[in-house]
């Protein structure tokens, strides 16, 4: 077992480039067993994600190449019905994409109920009820996921809770259904227009994508093509907090500015100076940090994704600060990590108030999920003393080589065996 040993109190500097959206990649990836020739993805992030969903895609027979370590080439035009091996399943969430894209494609689907960050109950009713609106017949009833129809038939969806990935599954599942699907209340997220235009890019029709009113026209095939995925608004939120939580002044590039208004806005009014550029943000601490409220929402809301990295700061900002999440029932655990180094947090149920301490102090911490683990790093860096991570094999699965992104920026930080 690997952890990441932190010696904190160094502002960060310099620049850093971010990677391929992991929220896209595993959806991309799903999409690709949809289309009938070569699909040639790349910025694909290096992350251990992308290897398990890799492994599910290889079970159906795609052939599948690599040039390089940031491309990915999928032909999915002779594969074969399978049901993928439940160990596998069980340990990303974005497995459930699958549902969608075996539906679309062999007009069933036998998917065990899949695992990611326990936030809470994760539903997948929305999910469901799409399916079953285009025509499917769905039983979820002992831990699988079986779905079968004999056609599907588009259909007006209304999702009664704004879902990122009951909207990319029941575009998987309406690409090539016959007549039109329209999603009514869809999510707006950066990786569902990324997705609506892989999909476009391979020879599906969809329109409307990063509105809440998404439409796809169902065609009859999908002949492949290249594709770039967009840059991880969660990796470039979390350099950016990074970058204002340690005082430091860095260039973060390759990002989409207007994916991360809500963060640059929170940012600003806890006192880091924000520049936006074209294709990159610069953040620079000002001093000292002010305590600031905020809500987590779906998107343009600001990303329940950043929601434990942006607490981690504002244990210092001076003040009494406010986190409400807006999005899942049990996204504070990582919070007692915090804890044991000196901050002062009271969560409870979908809040957790803020006092803000002079400094925290290094102590041995662990990840309790992906962005609990990005959280307690950047805790790390603005500690006094040693911080030991453990647990780490959480951040690998969303962060492209994050420790030594970070040490280019200055960090004292090592992966070291435990
Ligand atoms: N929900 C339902 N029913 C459903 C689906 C969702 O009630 O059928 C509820 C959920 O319980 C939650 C809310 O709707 O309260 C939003 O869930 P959503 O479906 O949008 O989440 P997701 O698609 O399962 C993705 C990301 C998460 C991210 C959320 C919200 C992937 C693989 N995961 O999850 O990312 O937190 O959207 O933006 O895309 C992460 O990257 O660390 C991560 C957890």
């Amino acid at each position: 077992m690997e952890k990441l040993v932190i010696t904190g109190g160094v502002p960060l500097k310099g620049n850093v480039d971010i990677s391929g959206a992991k929220n896209s990649v595993l959806a991309i990836l799903a999409g690709t067993l949809l289309v009938n020739g070569e699909c040639r993805i790349e910025n694909i992030p290096d992350i251990s994600d992308v290897s398990v969903i890799l492994s599910m895609i290889e079970c159906f027979g795609a052939k599948i190449g690599r040039p390089d370590k940031h491309t990915i080439v999928v032909d999915a035009k002779d594969i074969t019905y399978a049901v993928p091996d439940y160990e596998l399943v069980r340990r990303i969430r974005g497995s459930y994409y699958l549902i969608g894209a075996l539906l679309s494609r062999f007009r069933k689907a036998e998917i065990a109920m899949p695992g990611g960050c326990n936030f809470g109950s994760r539903p997948i009713d929305q999910h469901i009820k799409g399916f079953t609106a285009l025509g499917a017949a769905v039983d979820d009833s002992r831990g699988v996921i079986k779905a079968t129809a004999e056609n599907l038939t588009g259909v007006s969806v209304y999702l009664d809770k704004v879902s990122v990935g009951a909207t990319i599954n029941i575009m998987l599942a309406a690409c090539k259904a016959e007549g039109v699907t329209v999603i009514e209340n869809a999510a707006r997220e950066p990786h569902i227009v990324d997705m609506a235009n892989f999909l476009n890019a391979m020879g599906a029709n969809i329109k409307g994508a990063g509105t809440n009113r998404v439409k796809i026209k169902g065609v009859t095939d999908m002949k492949g093509g290249t594709y770039q995925i967009i840059p991880d608004q969660i990796e470039a939120g979390t350099f950016m907090i990074a970058a204002a939580a340690t005082g430091g002044d860095v260039l973060i590039r390759n990002v989409i500015p207007k994916h991360m208004e809500s963060l640059t806005a929170k940012l600003i009014e806890a006192g880091a100076k924000v520049t936006e550029l074209d294709d990159a943000i610069r953040v620079e601490g000002t001093g000292k940090l002010k305590a600031t409220n905020v809500q987590t929402m779906p998107y343009p809301g600001f990303p329940t994704d950043l929601q434990p990295q942006m607490v981690a700061l504002l244990t210092v900002a001076e003040g009494l600060s406010v986190m409400v999440e807006g999005v899942w029932d049990n996204r504070f655990q990582y919070t007692d990590e915090l804890i044991r180094m000196g901050a002062k947090i009271n969560a409870a149920g979908k809040m957790a108030t803020i006092q803000s301490v002079p400094t925290l102090y290094g102590a041995p911490v662990k990840a309790t999920d992906l962005r609990g683990g990005a959280a307690v790093v950047i805790a790390g860096l603005m500690a006094e003393g040693t911080t030991e991570v453990s647990n780490i094999t959480l951040i690998d699965r969303g962060y492209e080589k994050f420790e030594e992104k970070l040490r280019a920026l200055g960090a004292k930080i090592e992966r070291v065996e435990e």
